[in-house]
């Protein structure tokens, strides 16, 4: 018999092959020694949880006793310390920063009160402290239906359990103050017993059955962005589908863009409400930040919303999801250099360049805007019939929808600047077209000057020049803020101390 040594001198090949298959084995090894390691991690989700609460339990710190790591990071959405240069968690009045706004929604609420959105743990303070809910005290409503709390809680979903989603978008929004009290939490995007992602939004069910799919075909990759797209979307309240119900429904069935969503809201007629200036029937983007994702290259390569607002962290050798949503420009090392390999500075510049680029074009359609408003209302004081003005107020609903689709798909300019700046310039045009018509019917009614532009240098002058009274409405807010809101706070204490939960 042989020595392998002889054999492989008479075979060379021999001993490559055998080098080759310890190569193939060492590797296999490895993965085996990783597939491991990553499973010891996974078991730690395969848990038994420390504390058993129901599938609907709300508050964010009893699901925290069995995820600490989760539940701090997510608590950090209380933080509210960093600005970029048009985003960030802090508490900004944008109606200060940009005065025009106010003229853009004059006879809606958001003339009275917009501050830009902050992290998911003010989501409860935000909304009852708006001027835009009232303050519904001594037998009065709040404008706002009940509708209005399904993106603020995961008190949502409870309730729903309960009652049905009809039942609980019925009514006005003061009727389940004492309801909803928690923050934005885990039992919006997670089942309890797996603690996977979950949709717990029916709004986003229905939009999807309605074009023919079901989103339990949804990847999990998909579902990394799907539970963002619970709330991150343009909708609006139905009031046709169940009587006396503003039914919370999802634009979507004729596509996504701004004019398919557009052609939806035409068809059937439907407006927010009606200009105070130019008496157009208006459209109020909400955010369509999903939709306008999905046009972006990230998206296309199959990046999610987590991949950048949620992205891995370790600690104590311990690899999780940091729950800390917020910009992403505040954490560039986890967010975007697990894929790209630029440098910070260099990534953030990216950024700021799509911003700037398209907030440029989005502010000079702001700018015509004002301008058509403000000609619309010359030109009915000036005695102009509605059969004049109809297709006028047309392109000031059109062109004033896409500047909205464009400012409030927050983020929208860096997640997918090419369709942005497309929705802005078509926009332009048409407010552009917009304002021919109305010079010309101006010129008809015997007038040709320029029409004068009213001083809107400031929030206060704007809101004056529209005929709001922000004290008073103030002084309301704080006195509902001061007697009601403590008491449905004592409610939902007494209600939640008998929740069950047990140790195990
Ligand atoms: C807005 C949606 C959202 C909310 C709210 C949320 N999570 Fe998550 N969570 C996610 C996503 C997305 C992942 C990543 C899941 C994946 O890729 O499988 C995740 C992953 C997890 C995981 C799996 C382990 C890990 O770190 O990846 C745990 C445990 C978890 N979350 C706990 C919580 C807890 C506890 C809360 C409440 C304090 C919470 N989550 C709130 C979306 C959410
Ligand atoms: C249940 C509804 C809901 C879900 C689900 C949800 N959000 Fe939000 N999100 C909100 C609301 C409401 C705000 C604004 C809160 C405020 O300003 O008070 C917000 C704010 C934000 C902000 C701004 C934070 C800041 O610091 O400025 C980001 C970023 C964000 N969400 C990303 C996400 C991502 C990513 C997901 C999915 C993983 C997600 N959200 C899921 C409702 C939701
Ligand atoms: C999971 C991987 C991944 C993450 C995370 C990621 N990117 Fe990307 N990014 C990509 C891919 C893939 C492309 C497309 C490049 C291609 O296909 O050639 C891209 C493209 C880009 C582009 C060019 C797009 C354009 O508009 O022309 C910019 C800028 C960019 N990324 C910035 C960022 C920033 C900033 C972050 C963090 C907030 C980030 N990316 C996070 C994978 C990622
Ligand atoms: C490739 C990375 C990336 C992906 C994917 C991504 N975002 Fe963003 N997002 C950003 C960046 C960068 C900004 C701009 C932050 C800034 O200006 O401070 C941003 C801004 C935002 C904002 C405004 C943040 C603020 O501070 O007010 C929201 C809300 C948001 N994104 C939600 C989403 C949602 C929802 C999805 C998925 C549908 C998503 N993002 C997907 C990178 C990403």
């Amino acid at each position: 018999m042989k020595s392998i040594s002889e054999k492989i001198k008479e075979k060379p090949i021999i001993g490559w092959l055998l080098f080759l298959t310890t190569l193939v084995i060492v590797f296999l090894l490895g993965l085996l020694a990783s597939s491991v390691i990553e499973r010891r991690a996974e078991a730690v989700f395969a848990y038994t949880p420390k504390l058993n609460h129901s599938s609907t339990e709300p508050r964010n710190e009893v699901w925290g006793e069995n995820f600490p790591r989760n539940y701090q990071s997510y608590a950090k959405t209380k933080d509210s310390s960093f600005t970029s240069k048009y985003n960030g968690n802090a508490m900004i009045d944008m109606l200060e920063v940009d005065p025009r706004l106010v003229v853009l929604w004059a006879g809606y609420g958001f003339s009275k009160d917009y501050n830009q959105g902050r992290g998911h743990a003010y989501a409860i303070d935000d909304i009852r402290n708006t001027l835009r809910t009232g303050a519904p005290i001594d037998g009065n409503k709040s404008p706002m239906p009940n509708t209005c709390w399904t993106c603020k809680s995961p008190d949502v979903p409870r309730l729903m359990k309960e009652m049905g989603p009809a039942e609980f978008y019925k009514g006005s929004w003061e009727e389940k103050g004492h309801e909803v009290v928690n923050y934005i939490g885990c039992a919006d995007c997670h089942d309890a017993k797996t603690m996977n992602l979950k949709i717990t939004r029916p709004a986003l069910v229905e939009a999807f059955e309605r074009t023919g799919k079901n989103i339990k075909d949804a990847t999990h990759q998909e579902m990394r962005s799907l539970v963002c797209a619970q709330c991150h979307v343009e909708y609006y309240f139905n009031k046709e589908k169940i009587e006396g119900v503003p039914y919370l429904t999802f634009p979507w069935d004729n596509g996504m863009s701004a004019e398919s969503m557009e052609k939806y809201y035409d068809d059937m007629g439907f407006k927010d409400w009606t200009h105070q200036l130019s008496k157009a029937p208006m459209l109020k983007a909400q955010h369509p930040g999903y939709e306008v994702y999905l046009t972006g290259v990230h998206a296309k390569r199959g990046v999610s919303c987590a991949d950048c607002h949620m992205p891995y962290k370790s600690e104590g050798g311990q690899k999780f999801t940091d729950h800390h949503i917020q910009s992403p420009l505040n954490n560039i090392a986890n967010s975007c250099q697990v894929c790209h390999r630029e440098e910070t500075a260099s990534l953030i510049a990216d950024v700021y360049e799509r911003q700037d680029r398209i907030i440029e074009n989005r502010d000079k359609l702001e700018e015509l805007l004002v301008h058509a408003h403000i000609e619309a209302k010359f030109a009915w004081d000036k005695g102009a019939t509605e059969e004049q003005m109809k297709a006028i107020l047309m392109d000031i609903r059109h062109a004033q929808w896409r500047w909205d689709y464009a400012a409030a798909s927050h983020g929208g300019s860096f997640h997918s600047p090419v369709e942005i700046g497309r929705v802005i310039s078509t926009g332009i045009s048409t407010i552009q077209e917009g304002r021919l018509k109305l010079a010309r019917l101006l010129a008809n009614l015997g007038y040709n000057e320029t029409i004068p532009y009213p001083d809107i240098e400031t929030k206060a002058k704007a809101q004056a020049f529209i005929g709001l009274d922000i004290e008073k409405l103030k002084a309301e807010k704080k006195k509902f803020l001061e007697e009601v809101v403590p008491e449905w706070d004592k409610i939902a204490k007494d209600r939640e101390a008998k929740y069950e939960t047990s140790l195990n």
